[in-house]
């Protein structure tokens, strides 16, 4: 079979500029066959779920990103909990995590939160994708100490070839992304030849992160080919040979 890739991470519902029909067509045309909406609060649920209805190739996540850790309240876990299990197109958690960059006047809450998503995904029997920004150890540890058997995405990974690496021997998978394309991304290129392509997925973050030669333009799943073409040079392998392995990672930890 031809191989075609996976956005792993694409918020399309923050795309404002271009309509979802559009968006989805061209990366079709561009050989991106999936694609994987994280939400980023309750409010996005019903948004990101009524996309997933429409289009048999996107499936979502559910989860509160860890900025919007105020938001959460004691009616959101019997939320996502209820809607999963209503809904075959929810294939996991997301995104969750730990934010130090913005505001981190309430990282116990951040915390706090991370847990109890870990815990649903547990219960669920689904993996989930984390958010890290400059909480790498702390990212680390409460994942090694709550997750009990749910599949874990590192998406955007944003560390050293070291913590790569730790996380590799922690059973963990990685996702990058257009930041890859980025001239002074030494580091990501470094851990992109580093690692297992058994452990890697390939994600836009879209709207974000829009890969060279497209910076400034909005983001889109259709770009991820210049991502995988990135790492396909970096490590001296073809185009193709990323496409079928960062698939099938995607695949089996998300049983699309
Ligand atoms: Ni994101």
């Amino acid at each position: 079979m031809e191989n075609y890739f996976i956005d792993t991470h694409s918020h399309i519902d923050m795309i404002d500029d271009i309509d979802i029909e559009t968006i989805i067509s061209s990366a079709a045309e561009n050989g991106v066959k999936k694609i994987i909406i994280p939400s980023a609060d309750e409010s996005s649920f019903e948004p990101v779920l009524e996309i997933c209805a429409k289009y048999d190739n996107v499936f979502c996540m559910l989860g509160v990103f860890p900025q919007e850790a105020k938001k959460w309240n004691d009616k959101t876990a019997d939320n996502i909990i209820n809607l999963a299990k209503d809904n075959n197109k929810v294939v996991g958690i997301g995104e969750i995590g730990l934010d130090y960059y913005w505001d981190t006047s309430f990282t116990d809450l951040q915390k706090e939160i991370f847990i109890k998503q870990i815990e649903i995904a547990n219960e669920l029997e689904l993996p989930f994708a984390v958010h890290d920004r400059e909480a790498h150890k702390d990212t680390f540890d409460l994942i090694t100490k709550y997750n009990k058997g749910s599949d874990v995405l590192l998406h955007c990974f944003s560390g050293s070839t070291e913590f790569a690496r730790e996380c590799i021997k922690a059973g963990f998978y990685l996702a990058l992304g257009g930041v890859i394309t980025f001239k002074n991304a030494k580091k990501m290129k470094e851990v992109a030849v580093d690692i297992p392509l058994e452990r890697l997925m390939l994600e836009t973050d879209a709207p974000y992160l829009t890969p060279v030669p497209h910076r400034g333009k909005t983001n889109e799943p259709k770009y991820i080919p210049l991502i995988a073409q990135e790492i396909a040079n970096l490590r001296g392998v073809s185009i193709e040979e990323i496409a079928k392995q960062t698939t099938q990672n995607a695949e089996k930890v998300f049983k699309i």
